[in-house]
């Protein structure tokens, strides 16, 4: 049977479903480097936007730019194009860990560690287009717009999803996409075209984008006021905006084939690390809940904005349940924590990872 992470039962299809959104599980299996994009996760504030490609227009507006443009989508497509590999996560990735390991249940989309995937986003970046439209020297910012129908919540109707990005990040490594590992971009992932921003809360990366606002001054959304915005003690308006995720890594697995591990064989832990828009520098692993430390080895790729593979071997001297916990350090020196800071809405959840795993004992010969 499918099970996710942390040993729960999940539907046939590779996901957890969460309402709308759908997380990635890989169960047991190599999580390759690139996510296919069948089983890259969902998230949507309401339903996908139906979007016709052939009248779709990409609105460049605002009194940050010298005048109004319009962008069809051949027309985006026919600026020199770049394809990157990059990692997209959402702000909630592990929010279930929030009740797990710290016990303090935070409210909304119980991810487990699914919600992120790395893809290769073929598209313009953003620079491109805002200089073509005449982009000011006095602009501060991008509001990007989604073409999704209105949020409503609670009877309050939000308006389009939408989230301004700083102009120093618009003009540094933002792409607007119209290609998700060679094909266009799914329905469900922001056909024709959406933005990603590397590094940054997934909500950055708005899809079905409609409008690119343009402005001299700070406006603000209710995506990075009321949501994504740390909420609760401690936090106030200077230390409460999300922008980057932070360092995280996971377990996804042994070479035993009972998913365990068992006395005396040698085995091999394996899984992944990530951090934002950092690589990543050291993974560690306790097999004994946290008291010693081993470095694992870092495997194949790692860059900037993505995530790196890590394998340790491990013979266990004894039967019975283990503490495994991981934790990884990123090219900037953030370690992760034992605990991640508390929030009202669990967003980033960045503590080592706590796996129990049960060793066998040896079968007689
Ligand atoms: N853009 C729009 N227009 N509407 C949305 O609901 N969800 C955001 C972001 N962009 C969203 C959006 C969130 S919270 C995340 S994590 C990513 O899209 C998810 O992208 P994916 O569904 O392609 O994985």
């Amino acid at each position: 049977m499918l099970r996710d992470h942390f040993g729960r039962p999940v539907a046939g299809d590779h996901f957890v479903h969460h309402g709308t959104d759908l997380e990635t599980v890989w169960d047991g299996e190599e999580v390759p480097y690139l996510t296919p994009t069948e089983r890259f996760f969902v998230r949507n504030h309401t339903e996908p936007a139906v979007v016709d490609a052939a009248s779709w227009r990409l609105l460049v507006t605002g009194d940050g730019v010298h005048r109004e443009a319009t962008y069809t989508l051949a027309e985006l497509q026919s600026f020199s194009s770049q394809t990157q590999e990059l990692a997209l996560e959402c702000t909630g990735n592990g929010r279930r860990l929030f009740a797990d390991q710290q016990g303090q249940a935070r409210p909304g989309t119980q991810w487990g560690l699914g919600a992120i995937g790395v893809a290769r986003w073929t598209g313009v970046p953003l620079g491109t287009i805002l200089r073509h439209a005449g982009l000011l020297e006095s602009a501060v910012q991008v509001m990007a717009v989604g073409l999704d129908e209105p949020y409503v919540d609670d009877g309050v109707n939000h308006g389009r999803v939408r989230r301004p990005v700083p102009i120093s990040k618009a003009l540094d490594d933002v792409l607007i996409a119209w290609g998700m590992n060679g094909e266009p971009l799914p329905r469900d992932h922001g056909f024709p075209a959406r933005l990603i921003v590397p590094g940054w809360v997934g909500i950055a990366s708005i899809k079905w984008l409609g409008e690119l606002r343009v402005t001299t001054t700070a406006e603000t959304s209710p995506w990075n006021t009321k949501w994504y915005r740390m909420h609760g003690i401690g936090w106030s308006d200077t230390n409460s905006a999300l922008d980057r995720m932070p360092v995280m890594s996971c377990l996804d697995g042994t070479s035993d084939p009972n998913g365990g591990a068992t006395v005396g064989r040698k085995t091999r832990l394996r899984g992944r690390a990530w951090a934002g828009e950092a690589s990543i520098s050291r993974v560690e692993v306790s097999t004994d809940g946290g008291r010693r430390w081993a470095d694992a080895t870092l495997v194949g790729r790692n860059e900037p904005s993505c995530w790196v593979a890590w394998t340790l071997p491990w013979t266990p001297e004894r039967a019975g349940s283990h503490d495994l916990v991981v934790r990884a350090t990123d090219s900037t020196g953030r370690r992760q924590p034992e605990r991640a800071p508390d929030n009202d809405d669990g967003y980033l959840f960045s503590a080592a990872v706590h796996y129990p795993i049960d060793v066998a004992c040896r079968a007689a010969g």
